[in-house]
């Protein structure tokens, strides 16, 4: 391992190959909370405009209820934490948390310090989930002076031990520096400007450790160039269906299907082409406040 930073922000920088890099085994455990206390109430990002008190609680249970069945039809572990009461956007758990596991096997959470004030309680919840686990609990240090929300912008490359992490909106760059030298792993730091795009994982997917799905248009050229670096297929969802249908907040949790919200025909097409299995699922209610199936879980060891 380098001693300098492990931050990686050029491509020279970059570890020379993946296979250089710690193994990191396929997380096989899915969080999701219940939806019984979804709704709009507030706005924090742009696709939350003008939805204030306009969800339909019916339709957003049965549209939760075909993901998590989509997850146990696949084999995963889905476990489940009841959503809470005046926390309406705890559903999207990917968010409050960045899942670990150790080389020695040991599991544990990185504790995000949400950037929005609403979605702050939200985070005690999951702390006393993964405490009862056993799992190791990671705050960040209190005089670290950061946001960080989680797997909303820090994502594992499949496959090796390797961070993605998105910065600009919502988790500031700095908190990378942090989490490069405690986990001791590589981090590509990847800056959001589109509003649209305000989580890493609004424009980014990675499917397997060669293939990823982006919008090209939420990054700029040296995030671009790092990611071309990295994952020899870059697969690039056009532009409607990346802001309206949320197509790289898809997830392929086995290196084969992908979660994906349903009608992102050109999407779709192109994960066939590469060999992906696309699960199209409805996720509308959940897109009017600014999430879809990335989002609404959290995979971990
Ligand atoms: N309304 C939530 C927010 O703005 C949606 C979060 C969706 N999560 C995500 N990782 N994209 O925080």
């Amino acid at each position: 391992m380098q001693t300098e930073s492990l931050v990686v922000s050029s491509p020279e920088a970059l570890p020379s190959a993946l296979s250089d890099l710690i193994p990191l085994p396929q997380p096989g455990r899915i969080l999701l909370t219940s939806p019984l206390h979804f709704d709009v109430q507030y706005v924090i990002n742009p696709h939350m405009a003008g939805h204030i008190g306009n969800v339909d609680r019916e339709r957003a249970q049965y549209q939760w209820t075909q993901l998590h069945d989509a997850y146990v039809q696949l084999g995963l572990e889905v476990a489940v934490v009841p959503g809470v009461e005046g926390l309406p956007d705890m559903v999207f758990c990917a968010n409050q948390t960045l899942p670990f596991v150790t080389r020695r096997g040991e599991q544990g959470i990185i504790v995000s310090r949400m950037y929005a004030p609403q979605r702050q309680p939200e985070v005690e919840h999951y702390v006393r989930y993964f405490t009862a686990l056993g799992y190791r609990i990671q705050p960040l240090p209190p005089t670290l002076d950061k946001h960080f929300e989680g797997m909303g912008d820090a994502l594992w490359h499949p496959g090796c031990a390797l961070v993605w992490g998105g910065y600009g909106f919502r988790t500031d760059r700095g908190v990378y520096d942090y989490l490069a030298d405690w986990f001791g792993v590589p981090i590509i730091p990847l800056y959001l400007h589109d509003p649209d795009f305000y989580h890493l994982d609004t424009c980014l997917a990675p499917l397997d450790e060669h293939t990823v799905l982006i919008y090209p248009g939420a990054f700029d050229e040296a995030g671009l160039a790092l990611i071309h670096r990295v994952f020899p297929t870059v697969l690039e969802a056009p532009e409607d269906e990346a802001r309206s249908l949320f197509a790289c907040n898809a997830h392929c949790p086995d290196g084969t299907h992908v979660l994906i919200q349903q009608g992102c025909t050109h999407t779709n097409a192109l994960l066939t082409q590469a060999g992906f299995v696309p699960v199209p699922l409805e996720t509308s209610e959940f897109l009017k406040a600014g999430g879809s199936v990335f989002c609404m879980k959290l995979a971990h060891w």
